[in-house]
């Protein structure tokens, strides 16, 4: 039976131990449980640090968005390619090709590789990078079926010395950005003159390189930010109606990608994203042009499918402050100290103990390695273990072997 775990109605402590709790993630007689399992269990099996990720949860994400988009009238209209740049866990990646429900997002020539090796054909792959060298075009080339999305002007002469007579598709920049409350180090586009996609100055030339080399761009692609939830949805639309200038300067555009950028709640106070209104929006803009859309998200598939499981080092007041210290750092799961995203803290065991605040700090030596900043937490003086939510996307990946501590175990539950 699941119960989920409460505590006094309405105040900070019970949002800090149930916002996040759903089905497959719950407390259940003062257990932790995760994917069916007990989280105490997964720890002994794993051990510390380690990540687990859920493919039950990544496939409800998956269907959760295709029936969103099929709902909103783009049934047989959508393609999902996961951007695997999020987690390339090959265990991840081969259960996601067998799945058959998304194909990938990949940014670099070895990502391609290593999603041909768990199983994706290069046709099912969409290629969106820049500053490529020659030696990159070189290992693409091998791919043949790969669709490629140029994000500068040098992309499409490089890609049209190679295959010319081919399709391509234009990233292109709106000028527009988008990100979780605002986020600055998440936006890809906006009022700063970014690195990615080609702006409304210079498409009409990258249309005509494009023709030089006789190459037919079929898809135009934007992605312009990351983490964005309900109350981003008016500007969501906005830049998607950006967008549509370009389609229109190009006849033989027959598919749209709309990037990734769907984010998870990472806080109590954070409102989860509406994905009725996220798809009606793309119907409301694409409903009636003849065109099929991509979405290629990396975050919303994967985050919340994952654990990381830590075991306490160390829990010792300094001044005024309570420290809980971890045994790993920021530098196998960046996110929350590089971009602001904090993951909840979640004890393994919790049966309504009072909650007060502590940090949460790793094993690096270095200031910005705090896990998360008076979290709320049952007392742990007796307790070795805890969990970090939302560590499925954007951690693995991103690990660095800082300190020389990027050792980690991963387990993907089937
Ligand atoms: C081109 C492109 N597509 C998709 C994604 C995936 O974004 P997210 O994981 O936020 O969905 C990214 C991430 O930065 C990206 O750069």
């Amino acid at each position: 039976m699941t119960t989920i775990a409460h505590t006094e109605s309405g105040t900070a402590l019970e949002q800090t131990l149930t916002w996040w709790q759903r089905e497959d993630l719950c407390y259940q007689d003062g257990d932790l449980y995760f994917a069916g399992q007990s989280v105490a269990n997964l720890v002994r099996e794993v051990r510390t640090p380690g990540f687990v990720y859920s493919m039950d949860r990544v496939r409800q994400n998956l269907m959760r968005l295709h029936t969103a988009l099929d709902k909103a009238g783009l049934k047989d209209r959508h393609t999902l390619l996961y951007a695997m740049k999020a987690n390339r866990f090959a265990p991840l990646l081969a259960a996601l090709k067998h799945s058959g429900l998304c194909g990938i997002d990949a940014c670099s020539p070895r990502e391609v590789e290593h999603a041909v090796s768990c199983g994706f054909r290069p046709g099912e792959i969409s290629f969106t990078a820049g500053s490529l060298s020659r030696r990159d075009f070189r290992l693409l080339s091998r791919f043949q079926g790969l669709f490629f999305d140029a994000d500068s002007i040098h992309g499409i002469r490089q890609w049209g010395e190679m295959f010319s007579g081919s399709e391509i598709g234009i990233r292109v920049n709106p000028g527009l950005g988008i990100s979780r409350d605002g986020n600055d180090k998440l936006q890809y586009a906006g009022n700063v003159t970014t690195k990615f996609g080609i702006y409304k100055e210079q498409f009409h030339e990258a249309l005509a390189v494009a023709k030089d080399y006789g190459l037919d761009v079929t898809k135009i692609h934007f992605h312009t930010g990351c983490g964005y939830l309900t109350p981003q949805l008016p500007l969501w639309e906005s830049i998607i109606e950006n967008c549509l200038w370009f389609i229109d300067q190009c006849d033989s555009v027959t598919r749209v990608n709309v990037g990734g950028g769907l984010g998870v709640p990472h806080l109590a106070s954070d409102q989860a994203l509406d994905l009725d209104s996220w798809a009606q929006a793309l119907w409301r803009q694409f409903g009636d042009r003849d065109l099929h859309v991509e979405v290629e998200p990396g975050d919303y598939l994967v985050k919340d499918a994952g654990l990381l499981l830590l075991e306490k080092t160390y829990l010792e007041t300094k001044r005024d402050v309570l420290f809980l210290g971890v045994d790993a750092g920021f530098n196998i799961a960046p996110e929350p100290a590089n971009y602001n995203l904090p993951f909840q803290p979640v004890p393994v065991y919790y049966r309504g103990e009072p909650l007060s605040p502590c940090h949460v700090v790793g094993n690096i030596n270095e200031a910005l390695d705090v896990w998360y900043e008076n979290a709320l937490l049952p007392d742990m003086e007796d307790e070795d273990y805890l969990v970090l939510i939302n560590a499925g996307a954007y951690s693995s990946s991103m690990a660095s072997n800082h300190c020389m501590r990027g050792e980690f175990r991963e387990l993907l539950l089937q």
